[in-house]
């Protein structure tokens, strides 16, 4: 299925967010992503959202779904903290240091490849995108405890350093983990076609 949505319907989304958000700060923030790239990221480099303005239509799409679910399941979870952990968790894909994380994977003869249309820029030191988030953000917005760490672990037990979080679930974490496998496994994927695992 064709996404009818443009890179314009979820800047106006993104920015809808934003304005229910009070935290000094976040204008700055805002201007380094939009130099570094972060509105027209791809937000993987073949599974979802591997397509300019990828990154985005998820971190829309995580913080809408989060902010639905906490009504039901967690009011008291601050809104701000789930605007704040669900547009920004990812933004570690977008550009650091001056460096995108994801560069264009043309083939040979110079065509993007459709199967692999990005790769991990390899002038980049692998730092794991989550921990690179909650680095940028700090350095322009305070952020509380509980944010950096539904930052962090934001991927669960999916990866081998989310094993601490075992017993130590806490009501953001586990909003922005579920809505982050849900729109990554289902939201987008009717958009892009998923062939295995490992969809980070
Ligand atoms: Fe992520
Ligand atoms: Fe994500």
């Amino acid at each position: 299925m064709k996404n009818m949505f443009t890179n314009a319907d979820y800047r106006k989304r993104f920015n809808d967010l934003l304005s229910r958000v009070n935290r000094g700060g976040v204008d700055n923030l805002v201007d380094y992503l939009e130099k570094n790239g972060f509105f027209v990221a791809p937000c993987s480099s073949q599974y979802h959202g591997a397509r300019e303005g990828g990154l985005l239509e998820h971190s829309v799409n995580v913080t809408e779904l989060a902010l639905k679910l906490r009504e039901v399941i967690a009011c008291d979870v601050p809104e701000e903290s789930v605007i704040i952990a669900g547009l920004f968790h990812d933004c570690g894909k977008a550009g650091y240091y001056g460096k995108q994380n994801y560069t264009e994977n043309r083939l040979k003869g110079g065509k993007l490849s459709e199967s692999k249309p990005y790769a991990t820029n390899g002038d980049r030191l692998p730092m794991p995108h989550q921990t690179v988030s909650a680095i940028l953000l700090t350095k322009f917005m305070p952020l509380t405890e509980q944010e950096v760490y539904a930052i962090l672990y934001h991927n669960g037990l999916y990866t081998p350093d989310g094993r601490v979080i075992q017993g130590k679930e806490t009501p953001l974490l586990l909003l922005i983990h579920f809505a982050d496998m849900w729109a990554s496994r289902f939201t987008e994927v009717e958009y892009t076609p998923v062939t295995d695992g490992g969809l980070f």
